[in-house]
């Protein structure tokens, strides 16, 4: 974990045994006299000759001695700043991941860091502070606890000790608390996503989920496989039929205070582990698929923090937990369904399990709970992935508000999305023959990750509603340094972000 606490002591006068400057670039070298007097007289000879510019992705680290105690000072760029261009705060978040890494692998435990003025991005004190203490956490994440060499274990608690220049404290404090707790749930996120299937069948994530409503004061019902199949969710029943393990349907209510303010329904796929069933999964394809509860852990994860920084909205988090397994007993390619709504569903390929059990949690929050608007995070498709790359999320969506909601949250918070086209020319793909719709889109329509959300739509009837594929951004994302590998995370900051700021 990493904590930051506001201090009043000049930047050179801490007791800390590193420094973090951030730069832009072509900084003015004068700025850097004092740091230069005190530690190291010769600094910008020094980066000049390790060509440190202050670029985007520049990252230097500068050992210098003061009474015989190593101190690092560490140069983190932060590219151009013009006047009519201000700097993307993403470069901001990939420079002080760097930082963060560069201080692990070091052993470095204790920092002094200066808070860059919020002005280079645009943004507010608040804001900033906020970014700040999320990704300081979300880059020192490791997933280790499964590592028995203590030399490999890189986890470590780090305290920065921040400084401020023109920023208001009070803002700053509430953004650092905000982070906190919002770079926490980040975290316990991912250690979700990252434990092994065996270590998180269905009644593991749903007795997480049960511990946070209990520690926040949520409502919570945890629906039992038994129950399931008697409510008629033939979905989420019918891709749970070959695994030992029970399936569940957890929902997490958070009520605001305010009078007359909306609902919002979160839904995430929660497939702990994705063989495929038996429509097998080439065993490449399966090696990761302990990630397939990806959505469902970023609903239940974004639940924690709403549940502390209490937004002025009602939100129902749904998420359908079970794997998904081949056995004498699974669902066959040829079987008929009916889901929670009526509606019936030819099962044509049982790896297409996400939509399955995504339909009942659908329907469900529809008929239950009216929400005014309903967002769903499902690993729902490759195609998705293929179609985006790891960078960006699939967004498919016919409520242009609800949309341009989702899209604003994604770019405060971060958690990226990018609109796939979702208009009716794709609805056909799923015809079928036998039942009212098919669980594979039809080949010459190809498209699978605008397909796969035709199949969801229905199950929303009127409802302003926006489908997210995170197939591609879950899990193993190259090149992010506040990323590490494995899980990402993706989703809790922006469901967060979305339910602060609606309006
Ligand atoms: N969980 C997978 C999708 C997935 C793929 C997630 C890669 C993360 C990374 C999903 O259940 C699935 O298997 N989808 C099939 C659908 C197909 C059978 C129509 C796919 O994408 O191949
Ligand atoms: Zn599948
Ligand atoms: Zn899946």
């Amino acid at each position: 974990m990493v904590k930051i606490q506001l201090i009043d002591t000049p930047l050179l006068e801490t007791k800390t045994s590193a420094t973090i400057f951030f730069l832009e670039q072509d900084f003015d070298t004068k700025k850097l006299e004092k740091v230069a007097q005190h530690y190291f007289p010769d600094l910008t000879e020094y980066m000049k000759d390790s060509e440190f510019t202050g670029k985007a992705s520049n990252l230097l680290a500068v050992p210098s001695s003061v009474n015989k105690k190593v101190h690092t000072l560490f140069f983190a760029g932060l590219g151009k700043h013009e006047t009519h261009k201000l700097i993307d705060i993403e470069v901001y978040r990939r420079s002080l991941g760097r930082v963060i890494r560069g201080l692990q692998s070091r052993k470095i435990s204790k920092a002094a860091i200066s808070l860059p003025a919020a002005s280079l991005f645009g943004v507010s004190d608040e804001y900033l502070a906020r970014e700040t203490m999320i990704i300081a956490n979300m880059a020192a994440y490791r997933f280790d606890e499964y590592i028995t060499d203590p030399e490999r274990r890189v986890n470590q608690n780090i305290d920065l000790e921040c400084t401020l220049d023109a920023h208001d404290k009070k803002a700053v404090e509430r953004g650092f608390k905000a982070g906190a707790i919002i770079g926490h749930s980040v975290n316990r996120v991912r250690h979700w996503v990252d434990l092994p299937p065996v270590a998180l069948p269905p009644i593991a994530l749903a007795d997480k989920a049960v511990e946070i409503a209990k520690e926040h004061n949520l409502e919570i019902t945890v629906f039992s496989e038994q129950e399931i199949i008697k409510m008629g969710m033939g979905g989420l029943a019918a891709v749970s039929a070959g695994s030992e393990q029970d399936c569940k349907l957890v929902i997490m209510k958070y009520t605001t205070e305010k009078k007359n303010a909306p609902t919002i329904a979160f839904v995430g796929k929660g497939i702990t582990f994705d063989s495929g069933g038996l429509s097998l999964k080439p065993a490449a394809s399966m090696e990761t698929m302990k990630e397939d509860m990806s959505g469902a852990a970023a609903v239940i994860g974004a639940m924690e923090s709403l549940a502390q920084l209490k937004p002025d909205v009602n939100i129902i988090a749904l998420t359908p937990l079970s794997e998904n397994l081949p056995s004498g007993k699974a669902t066959k390619p040829g079987d008929i369904i009916r889901f929670y709504n009526g509606k019936t569903a030819e099962v044509r390929n049982t790896d297409a399990e996400g939509r399955l059990v995504l339909a009942d949690a659908l329907s469900y929050a529809v008929k239950n709970y009216k929400p005014d608007a309903m967002i769903d995070l499902a690993t729902l498709t490759g195609a998705c992935a293929y179609a985006l790359g790891p960078f960006y999320s699939g967004m498919m969506s016919q409520h242009e508000d609800f949309a341009n909601k989702v899209k604003a949250a994604s770019e405060r918070s971060g958690d990226r999305v990018w609109a796939l086209p979702f208009t009716n020319d794709y609805k056909a793909a799923i015809k079928s023959d036998v039942a009212d719709i098919c669980n594979i889109g039809s080949g010459k329509y190809k498209a699978g990750a605008v397909t796969a959300g035709f199949f969801l739509q229905n199950f929303v009837e009127n409802t302003p509603w926006v489908h997210l594929d995170i197939a591609g951004t879950a899990f193993d994302v190259p090149d992010i340094s506040y990323y590490s590998t494995g899980a990402t995370g993706v989703g809790v900051r922006l469901l967060v972000d979305l339910a602060l700021e609606w309006q």
